[in-house]
């Protein structure tokens, strides 16, 4: 199993990325609510998705969650605890069976999100650059520790079913 420095080393996530992150703190808070507004708005619209927010009472709590989790890669502390919360939370979505798909899919909305969010704050090109290299770090090592968790309940049934 990989250490998160490991990990880090290989998406060439260094010092300088957690520092530049740290400083999209402020931002990423006051853009929290449009971004879970957005996210879930996505995930409504899909039957498949919109199947695990019927509750409203699950669904507030999981507004709050998801903030959480956005608001968590913007931290500036990447360590193996950090890792082992994204393991958790991967295996969540394995146990309540969301398929995978649907998560990169959600990324992929939280991506956008934020590249626009950069796009409207950082008029300098090479600025921006340097935030956005560090946004796409953080949430391609947060998809990758979650997808483990997909390939490992996966290996799990081949040996199972064996
Ligand atoms: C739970 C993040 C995509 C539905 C959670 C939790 C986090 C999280 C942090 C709390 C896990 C825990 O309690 O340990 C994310 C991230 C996603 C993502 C980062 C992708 C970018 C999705 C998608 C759905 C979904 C596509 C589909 C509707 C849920 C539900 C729970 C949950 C229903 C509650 C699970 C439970 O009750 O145990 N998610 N999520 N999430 N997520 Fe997501």
């Amino acid at each position: 199993m990989l250490t998160m420095q490991e990990i880090k080393n290989h998406y060439y996530f260094a010092e300088a990325d957690a520092e530049l992150l740290k400083e999209l703190f402020p931002l990423a808070q006051k853009n929290s609510e449009a971004m879970v507004e957005e996210f879930y708005t996505y995930l409504l619209k899909i039957p498949e998705t919109a199947a695990f927010l019927r509750d409203p009472k699950d669904l507030a709590r999981l507004k709050k969650t998801h903030t959480e989790w956005f608001l968590s890669l913007f931290c500036g502390h990447y360590d193996n605890e950090y890792m082992l919360t994204l393991q958790s939370i991967g295996q969540a979505h394995v146990r309540i069976k969301v398929s995978a798909h649907y998560v990169n899919a959600a990324m992929n909305v939280v991506r956008r999100f934020l590249i626009e969010m950069l796009q409207a704050n950082f008029p300098d090109i090479s600025v921006r650059r340097k935030y956005r290299i560090a946004v796409e770090k953080i949430l391609d090592i947060n998809l990758d520790i979650m997808s483990t968790s997909y390939q490992e309940e996966e290996l799990r049934r081949v040996f199972v079913s064996h």
